[in-house]
């Protein structure tokens, strides 16, 4: 017999074809589902190379079809594509929402994301499956699956935040991209792209959230070794929003032309609020020798005190005295 495991994969995979049928196939799915992606510019290849779809806005249309297929309402309930209420009446979990599925890196179905078409402020844009036994939210990348060999071929993973910005990435021609979706960057993630490229770029949204996840997402990525740049995009904008802005030539230009390492970022994004404050520009200074005080390779690390100290022009004696004060504290 299968393993329950196994099962939960299974009934995943059959949910998954469930869904993208509802989307191409029911009057339901087209006007509503389909005729979404494409008023925001989605290209018919790229919504079936990721397997997008759509779920009804009724109680329970995956449950019934899955069970009436023969699968188990347990193994349903296990990955939370099934919920039962108090009063033990079974729905499903994803109603009326255009629907992501997340695969591990390979290639299985192990969960999915919903976005709702409701402008309505009171109901979440996107609704998750929840952890379950195929599923670790903190261990997966959206993405990874389709991106890992273009990562190894690039030596570059581009690192964005949600699931349309993955397919807009790819739809400007861009195949080495993933997305934390959702969950604050994890060490556990930065490992898994590790095993691809020493070399990650943030496309993180640009708004105050986003910034803010960025110089916390590089101090991760710089602890661990890797090496990180950054792209950032005008206020209110995020990698999926501005590649239908700019289109794609000018969103790969983009790209390659406001890749900044991230002591030019961090100086950037800090000294803005500063001006000429000399003793806020002493804190950021220090701020940014935190970060490099993060990288494990020493000389790594002195390259980096290197250029701080002619972009802030600050003595570079003085920056490496603070660094190995830094270091020895942590020690
Ligand atoms: N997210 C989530 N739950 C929410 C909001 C966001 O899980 N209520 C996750 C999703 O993976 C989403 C990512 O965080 O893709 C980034 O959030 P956000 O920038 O708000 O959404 P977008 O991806 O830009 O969504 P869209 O473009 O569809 O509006
Ligand atoms: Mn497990
Ligand atoms: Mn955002
Ligand atoms: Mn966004
Ligand atoms: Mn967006």
């Amino acid at each position: 017999a299968q393993s329950a495991k196994e099962s939960l994969y299974v009934v995943s995979q059959y949910a998954s074809a469930f869904f993208v049928k509802q989307l191409w196939d029911t009057d339901e799915g087209r006007g509503i589902g389909l005729s979404y992606f494409k008023e925001r510019g989605f290209r018919e290849d790229i919504l079936k190379k990721f397997e997008v779809g759509y779920s009804p806005d009724v109680w329970d249309a995956l449950t019934q079809s899955a069970t009436n297929a023969g699968h188990k309402l347990e193994f349903l309930e296990a990955t939370g594509l099934s919920i039962k209420n108090d009063n033990g009446k079974i729905y499903d979990r994803f109603r009326g929402r255009v629907m992501f599925p997340i695969h591990n890196f390979t290639g299985r179905i192990i969960g999915f994301g919903g976005r709702t078409l409701k402008t309505d402020k009171n109901v979440p844009k996107y609704v998750n499956s929840p952890e379950s036994e195929i599923y670790h939210k903190s261990n997966v990348l959206y993405g990874l699956f389709h991106a890992k060999k273009a990562i190894r071929d690039l030596d570059n993973c581009y690192l964005a935040e949600g699931y349309a910005d993955v397919l807009s990435v790819h739809q400007a021609g861009i195949e080495n991209v993933v997305a934390s979706s959702g969950t604050s960057l994890t060490v556990e993630q930065i490992k898994l792209i590790g095993r691809f490229t020493q070399n990650i770029t943030i496309l993180f949204d640009g708004d105050a959230a986003g910034i803010k996840a960025s110089l916390r997402g590089l101090d991760m990525i710089l602890e661990e070794g890797l090496n990180v740049k950054i792209v950032s995009f005008p206020d209110g904008h995020d990698p999926d929003s501005y590649m239908h802005h700019v289109g794609a030539g000018a969103f790969k230009t983009y790209l390659e032309q406001n890749r900044k390492d991230f002591i030019l970022y961090k100086a950037n994004v800090l000294l803005k609020d500063a001006g000429n404050d000399p003793i806020k520009r002493a804190g950021i200074i220090r701020d940014i020798v935190e970060s490099i005080a993060k990288i494990p390779d020493q000389i790594k690390a002195s390259v980096f005190i290197r250029e701080c100290s002619s972009l802030l022009e600050i003595d570079e004696h003085i920056l490496l005295g603070e660094l190995n004060k830094m270091r020895s504290a942590k020690l």
